[in-house]
Formats: structure tokens, C-alpha cells, sequence
């Protein structure tokens, strides 16, 4: 694929076919997620891909919290298009059906530059989507667990020693092909 055509056409995938993601896929969209350019190259992301269906089950168990916490943000948010409400809390605490979640993590809590290490772990997170699409397989980025406070239970299940967590990325092959949302004008200045 055509790197243009990967980075216009990447859509977030909120509906997943059961078929499983192959290791050799999954390794390459994990050390994608590597490659990213870093603040001094501290690369400071560490990445969990859980596909254990046990281990997803209890994933989807803590999004049940996030879904009831979230509901008034999404409410306010989509008060236009109240569908969206449902369409983003049937995801939510199904992951859409999505083989693999990836959960990631900040490293180290005490980086200096912690905006800096935050931007690091965002062209991570970016690096797996694109690679991911290069495959044909989707995905979705989730802040909405640690936003409201759910990063503490991901933590501690999942990788106690591995920093904090910053959001997770559901991948799957698509079951669903979404128009792209608009994109709204006014947003750079050539100087
Ligand atoms: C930092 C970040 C957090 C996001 N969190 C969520 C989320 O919690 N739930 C969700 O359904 N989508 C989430 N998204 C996906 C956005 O809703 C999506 O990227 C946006 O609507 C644009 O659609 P597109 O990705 O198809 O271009 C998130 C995206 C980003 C970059």
C-alpha cells in the first residue's frame, strides 16, 4: 500500500470479523510501534497484545466501568447525533469483537520530559495503526479507559512492572468499512 493511501485511508474500525491476527502480523505491527521516532530516543512505550480469550474477557469486563463513567461525556459530545451514544458504548464493552487489544503503557512514570515521552508513546500508537492498515487489518485507538480511571485495574492485571497505562488499541480484520468523518477547515497555515 501506498504510504498516502494508508495514512488518508486508515479509518477507526469499530465492528471486527472473529478471524484471528497471525503472530507474524502481529509481531510486525508491534515492531512498527517501535520504529516510531522518539524524544531522545528514549522510546518510552511498552505494548501488551492480548489475544488470550480469557484475558479479553476480563478486558471487556473493566470497559463495563468505563462505559457507565463515559456516558455523560458522550452524551454532551454527540447531543447532535444521539446514535452515536450507542453505536460508541456497544464497542466499548465489546471491543467490537476484536481478536487482539493492545494495551500500552508509558515505561517509566518519572520521565522528566513527560510531554515529550507522551508524544513518543502517540507516534507509537500511530506506527501500529498504519501498520496495521499497510495489512488490511483495523483498529481503533481508546483513550476513554484512562480517562476515566481505569488505568490503575489494566495496570496492575496486565503489567504491574511496565509503567503507566495510556490507552489501548483494539486490532481485527474489518467487519465494517467506515466513511471517513470530515475534517474540519482552517486547521494549518502555511507561513
Ligand atoms: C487519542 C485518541 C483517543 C481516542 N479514543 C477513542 C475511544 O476511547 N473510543 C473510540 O471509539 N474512539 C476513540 N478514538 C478514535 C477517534 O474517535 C477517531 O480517530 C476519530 O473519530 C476520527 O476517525 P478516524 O480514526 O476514522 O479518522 C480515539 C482517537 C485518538 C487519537
Amino acid at each position: 500500500m501506498e504510504t498516502r493511501e494508508a495514512l488518508l485511508g486508515r479509518r477507526s474500525i469499530r465492528r471486527y470479523k472473529s478471524d484471528p491476527i497471525s503472530p507474524s502480523d502481529l509481531k510486525e505491527i508491534l515492531e512498527a510501534g517501535m520504529y516510531a521516532p522518539s524524544a531522545i530516543n528514549l522510546q518510552h512505550w511498552y505494548f501488551v497484545a492480548v489475544q488470550d480469550p480469557k484475558a479479553l474477557e476480563e478486558i471487556k469486563s473493566v470497559m463495563g466501568g468505563v462505559v457507565e463513567k463515559f456516558q455523560p461525556v458522550l452524551e454532551e459530545r454527540f447531543s447532535r447525533n444521539p446514535e452515536q451514544v450507542g453505536i460508541t458504548n456497544r464497542f466499548l464493552s465489546t471491543l467490537g469483537g476484536a481478536p487482539v487489544c493492545v494495551l500500552v503503557f508509558l515505561l517509566k512514570p518519572d520521565y522528566p520530559d513527560r510531554d515529550g515521552a507522551m508524544q513518543s508513546v502517540s507516534a507509537a500508537i500511530e506506527n501500529l495503526l498504519l501498520a496495521a492498515w499497510d495489512k488490511g487489518i483495523g483498529s481503533c485507538w481508546l483513550s476513554a479507559p484512562q480517562r476515566m480511571g481505569f488505568g490503575p485495574a489494566l495496570q496492575a492485571r496486565f503489567a504491574p512492572d511496565k509503567g503507566e497505562f495510556v490507552a489501548m488499541v483494539t486490532l481485527g480484520w474489518p467487519d465494517q468499512q467506515p466513511k471517513a468523518p470530515p475534517r474540519r477547515e482552517g486547521r494549518y497555515t502555511i507561513v
